[in-house]
């Protein structure tokens, strides 16, 4: 593999467990950005929203992502918000390829409600119109990605499968 694929989408789109299994498949290593922020400053995602703020945060998103995606071919799993961010899109068209996860909003909107893992951006009160507006506004830069995957199903194995055959 002579580029690193970088996965972009939506919260809950399950950018984290299709890469996952994409980079098992091409035998190299799966980094999540999210995961590595945490380690590096012992808190939380929310945490740090919190005591540090969203600017903050998109601060060491930038710093981070744009140093994992110089690196060593592998598959990355961006957070949800750092494809905004045009010095880590122009870092991905330089050096990587980036894959659109694409996922249906109903499929997110259960994920989401089911999960553990409190995105701090979204608001739990009214979950299904917090995310159709937060897709809204992000789309059309989604859409910058070099593939788009359209999802429907749960079977990783079939994602993978598509992914590579567009690839
Ligand atoms: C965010 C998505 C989250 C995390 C943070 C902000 C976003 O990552 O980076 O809560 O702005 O969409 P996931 O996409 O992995 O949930």
């Amino acid at each position: 593999m002579l580029k690193t694929i970088v996965l972009i989408g939506m919260m809950g789109s399950g950018k984290t467990s299709v890469g996952k299994e994409l980079a098992k498949k091409l035998k190299v290593a799966f980094i999540d950005v999210d995961q590595e922020i945490e380690k590096k400053y012992q808190m939380n995602i929310p945490e740090i929203f919190e005591t540090k703020g969203e600017s903050f945060f998109r601060k060491i998103e930038e710093n981070i992502s744009c140093k994992l995606i110089n690196g060593k071919p592998c598959v990355i799993s961006l957070g949800g918000g750092s494809f905004l961010n045009k010095r880590i899109r122009n870092k991905i068209k330089i050096n990587a390829i980036s894959i659109w996860i694409n996922t249906e909003l109903d499929k997110i909107y259960k994920r989401l409600n089911e999960s553990k893992n409190r995105r701090p951006l979204l608001n739990y009160k009214n979950l299904k119109k917090s995310i159709k507006e937060i897709y809204d506004k992000r789309k059309p830069i989604y859409k910058k990605a070099d593939y788009k995957i359209q999802i429907k199903s749960d079977n990783k194995k079939l994602i993978v499968e598509n992914i590579i055959k567009k690839l």
